[in-house]
């Protein structure tokens, strides 16, 4: 199965659909996201927050893959924000992850409060120059995050990965993304626990397509433009969240997806202004 691609504004280019390693850890995860490979899956998104960049490394070494046919995606946790402490989170990452350069850098959240990320991002934008990290980005970065970043570095994130379902659709930061030419990215796209798969609009759009839900819910983020993430450890739901590329929703199945966004839709730990990651 061939996945699109979308070219970011530093001409590199991410499939238009990853997968999520979080919470898999140890041996588990290994044989889970050499499935996820085995499946199609080129894009596997880590954290060092998440405790198994080790285990994304072995998973693309036992994988069978050449490095270059697979893209690792990691992020600097808040605690390592200041631009030493940056640059030495990403050389921790190398070095567990096993490999000698990341294909995208995050920083994995703003928090405002500690007031460092632009540090942070300083330290994203040199090692990118070093070739250490080919792409660099941000993650739950609201309009005055980013914009202050571009405009102290000068450099826009190539990437913001977002909190982005049906629940909480994103329509205004998605505009905000687009407009300064960043690419989203969709953290917990099928909403993790409180996913939508039974909301009419869903299971009518499911029934006229003869897809899944899940199927339903990742295209709908493909066609958004957004790049979905989803985690599955189960190899027959790997392969269906990826199967999304032969049935197209029509504008009206968009729109009723889009309108189950709702006030409190988001997930507890969403909010960029007040949630920290340590
Ligand atoms: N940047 C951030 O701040 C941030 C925050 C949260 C997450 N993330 C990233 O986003 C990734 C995905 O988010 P997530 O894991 O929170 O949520 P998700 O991918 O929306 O949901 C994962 C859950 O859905 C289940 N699932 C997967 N496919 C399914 C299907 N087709 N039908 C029914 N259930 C299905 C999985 O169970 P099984 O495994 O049993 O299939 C798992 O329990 C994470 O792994 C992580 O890499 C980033």
């Amino acid at each position: 199965m061939s996945i699109p691609t979308h070219t970011l504004n530093d001409g590199h280019t991410l499939p238009a659909i990853g997968f999520g390693t979080y919470p898999l850890k140890a041996d588990e995860a290994v044989s889970t996201i050499v499935s996820a490979i085995e499946n199609g899956y080129r894009l596997l998104d880590t954290a060092v927050n998440y405790g198994n960049e080790q285990e994304v490394g072995a998973a693309v070494r036992a994988c069978g893959l050449p490095r270059e046919e697979l893209l690792v995606a990691s992020k600097i946790p808040g605690r390592h924000h200041g631009y030493d402490d940056a640059i030495a989170s990403v050389h921790g990452s190398l070095e567990r992850l096993g490999l000698d350069y990341i294909d995208l850098h995050l920083v994995h959240w703003p928090n405002p409060r500690v007031g460092r990320y632009a540090e942070a991002w300083r330290a994203l934008v040199d090692l990118q120059k070093e070739g250490l990290v080919r792409s660099i980005g941000v993650s739950n970065f609201t309009e005055a995050h980013l914009d202050r970043i571009i405009d102290e570095s000068g450099v826009a994130p190539a990437v913001n990965q977002i909190e982005l379902h049906p629940y909480f659709p994103q329509v205004d930061m998605r505009a905000v993304n687009t407009e300064r030419g960043i690419q989203a990215e969709s953290w917990s796209p099928l909403g993790k626990r409180q996913a939508p798969f039974g909301e009419p609009a869903v299971a009518a759009a499911a029934e006229a397509h003869g897809v899944t839900p899940g199927q339903v819910i990742l295209r709908w983020q493909v066609q958004l433009g957004s790049i979905p993430i989803p985690k599955s450890a189960t190899p027959e739901r790997q392969r269906a969240n990826l199967d999304v590329f032969g049935f197209e929703l029509d504008d009206a199945e968009m729109a009723a997806i889009t309108a189950l966004g709702r006030a409190d839709g988001r997930l507890f730990n969403g909010d960029p202004d007040t949630h920290e990651e340590m």
